[in-house]
C-alpha cells in the first residue's frame, strides 16, 4: 500500500489555514499598491486641478519643474515595472490558492465519505472495548482493534485493524487469561492440548502470543522428499511433552492402549497406512487412481484433506502430482508435526472454521471418518456449503467412509447433499463391519461434484 499522503492528501490538512492568511496579505498589498497609483496619478495626470495644500515652488523655475517632471517620470516607470511584477506574483499565488482550493474540497469530500476517518476506536465501537473490559494488556494488545494509519480506509473498510479471533474467546476469559500468561520475548509455555481445547470450544483462530514456542533439542533434519513420505520422523524432531507417549514406538502401539484414541494406527506408515486408497473395491472403499480418472489427466491439482490424520492421503496424492493441505487437530497424538515432517502441508483448524480458501479455487476436497453424524445438522450443512464454495465448477467432494444411523440416511443426508447442490458422480453404501456394535450403523461414500454453469 501507498503512503497515506497520496490518498487523502496529508499536506493539504496542513496547509489548510494557509489560503485565508494569503488572502489577508495580497489584499493588503493591493491596498498598497492602489494607494501609490492614486498618488502617482494626482501627480503625474492630465488636467489635474492644483490641490490648495500642495507645496508648488513659489517661483517659475523651468529647469527645476522639468527635472521634477522627469524625476516624477522615472518614479511612474519604476511603478509600472512594480505593477506587473506585482501582477505577474498575483497570478502566481492565484493559481497556488486555487489548487490547494481543491486540495481541501477533495479531503473534505473525504471525510464526507468516510464519516469514521479520524475517529478513535473508543468513539466508534465502545461496545467492543467493553468486552475486552477485565483483560490484562497483553490480551487486550492481542485481541484489541490497531489504529491504521489515515488513508486506509478505502482500502480496509475499517479505521482499525482487527486481530482475527474467535468470537467465543471471551466466554472463556479466565482461561485466556491463562493462555496469555508468558515473559513477553520468553519462552511460551507447552500447552497445546490446553489451547486446543479452548479452540474447540469455539476461541478460534486464538490470539496471537509474544513467545517462542519450545524447540525440539536435538532437532534432527527432516529426512528428503521423496523417502520422507513413508519416514517416521526422529523422535526429536518433535515436542512430546503434552503427550503421554514419549515416542513413535508407543504412538504406533496405543491401538494396545486402555482407552479410545482417535486415528488409532495413523502413526504406522508400515501397517494400514501403507495401503489405504490404492484398491478400490466398488464398495465403499474407492481408490485413488479410479477417483482421479472421473476428470481429465492432470486437472485435479490442488486440494484439501479435512481432519486428514497423519497425511496419508496428502501422501499418496503427492506421488501423483497432486497437491493437497491437510488440516488436522493434535488429537491424542502430534499429528500436525508427523504430516509436516513427511514433507506434506498442515493445517492446525478445527470442523468449525470457515475454510481458509477463496471460492472457486480447489479442485479437490476429501473428507474420511470426519465428517459424519456427530456433527449437528445445521452446522454440517454450513460445512457442506463452505465446500462447495471453495470447489471449482467441476471440482470434486470425495466424502469417504460418513457413518450415521440407517435411518438418518435417506432423511437426513441425502437430502442435505441434494440440497446444498451436489452432483453424485458415484455412491455406496455399506453397514459398518469394523467395529460392528450396532447393526443400524452405516457407512456411505460418494463423489460429488460442483456443477458448472
Ligand atoms: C529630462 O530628461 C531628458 C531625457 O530623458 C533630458 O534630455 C533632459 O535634459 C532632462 N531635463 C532635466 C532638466 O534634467
Ligand atoms: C517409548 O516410550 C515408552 C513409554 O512412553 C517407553 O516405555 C519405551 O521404552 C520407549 N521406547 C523407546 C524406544 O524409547
Ligand atoms: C509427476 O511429475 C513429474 C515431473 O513433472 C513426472 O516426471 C511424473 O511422471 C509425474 N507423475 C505422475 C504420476 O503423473
Ligand atoms: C435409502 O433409499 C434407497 C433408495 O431410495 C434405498 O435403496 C435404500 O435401501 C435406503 N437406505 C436405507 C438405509 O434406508
Amino acid at each position: 500500500m501507498g503512503s497515506a499522503d497520496d490518498e487523502y492528501g496529508v499536506s493539504s490538512i496542513r496547509k489548510s489555514s494557509q489560503p485565508s492568511q494569503t488572502k489577508f496579505k495580497l489584499k493588503i498589498l493591493i491596498l498598497v499598491i492602489l494607494t501609490n497609483l492614486v498618488t502617482i496619478y494626482i501627480f503625474t495626470g492630465p488636467n489635474v486641478p492644483i490641490p490648495q495644500n500642495l507645496n508648488l515652488p513659489l517661483y517659475w523655475d523651468n529647469s527645476k519643474l522639468l527635472r521634477e517632471l522627469n524625476a516624477t517620470k522615472r518614479e511612474l516607470a519604476n511603478s509600472r515595472t512594480q505593477i506587473s511584477d506585482l501582477q505577474e506574483h498575483l497570478k502566481a499565488t492565484n493559481i497556488l490558492s486555487k489548487s490547494l482550493q481543491e486540495q481541501l474540497t477533495e479531503f473534505k469530500e473525504a471525510i464526507d465519505e468516510h464519516p469514521l476517518s479520524g475517529v478513535s476506536f473508543t468513539q466508534i465501537n465502545p461496545s467492543y472495548n467493553e468486552l475486552l473490559n477485565g483483560l490484562s494488556p497483553e490480551a487486550k494488545r492481542a485481541m484489541g482493534p490497531h489504529k491504521l494509519p489515515l488513508g486506509y480506509y478505502s482500502r480496509v473498510g475499517s479505521d482499525e485493524l482487527y486481530p482475527s479471533v474467535g468470537g467465543a474467546c471471551l466466554k472463556y476469559k479466565d482461561e485466556l487469561e491463562e493462555f496469555m500468561k508468558y515473559e513477553v520475548g520468553g519462552e511460551c509455555p507447552v500447552d497445546d492440548v490446553f489451547a486446543q481445547k479452548l479452540m474447540m470450544k469455539g476461541c478460534e483462530p486464538m490470539p496471537r502470543r509474544r513467545c517462542h514456542p519450545k524447540s525440539p533439542r536435538n532437532y534432527a533434519d527432516p529426512t528428503p522428499l521423496p523417502e520422507s513420505l513413508w519416514s517416521t520422523p526422529s523422535d526429536t524432531s518433535i515436542i512430546w511433552d503434552p503427550y503421554s507417549c514419549k515416542n513413535y514406538s508407543c504412538l504406533n502401539n496405543r491401538r494396545n492402549m486402555p482407552g479410545y484414541f482417535d486415528c488409532n494406527d495413523c502413526f504406522d506408515l508400515k501397517g494400514r497406512e501403507k495401503t489405504r486408497w490404492l484398491v478400490d473395491n466398488g464398495g465403499i472403499d474407492f481408490g485413488i487412481d479410479k477417483v482421479l480418472k472421473v476428470k481429465p489427466p492432470g486437472t485435479i491439482r490442488i486440494g484439501l484433506d479435512i481432519g486428514g490424520g497423519s497425511g496419508t492421503f496428502a501422501a499418496r496424492m503427492k506421488e501423483r502430482n497432486v497437491t493437497i493441505v491437510t488440516t488436522s487437530m493434535n488429537l491424542d497424538g502430534p499429528f500436525n508435526s508427523f504430516i509436516a515432517s513427511r514433507g506434506l502441508i498442515s493445517m492446525h483448524v478445527t470442523v468449525s472454521q470457515r475454510l481458509p480458501f477463496f471460492e472457486n479455487t480447489l479442485d479437490i476436497v476429501h473428507s474420511m471418518h470426519v465428517l459424519s453424524n456427530w456433527i449437528p445438522d445445521e452446522m454440517l450443512e454450513l460445512t457442506f456449503y463452505d465446500i462447495y464454495r471453495v470447489l471449482r465448477p467441476g471440482g470434486i467432494f470425495w466424502l469417504d467412509h460418513f457413518f450415521c444411523f440407517g435411518s438418518q440416511l435417506n432423511t437426513t443426508y441425502v437430502p442435505m447433499i441434494d440440497r446444498v447442490g451436489f452432483k453424485k458422480l458415484r455412491w455406496s453404501t455399506g453397514m459398518k463391519v469394523d467395529r460392528g456394535i450396532d447393526k443400524n450403523e452405516w457407512y456411505f461414500s460418494a463423489l460429488l461434484e460442483k456443477p458448472k454453469l
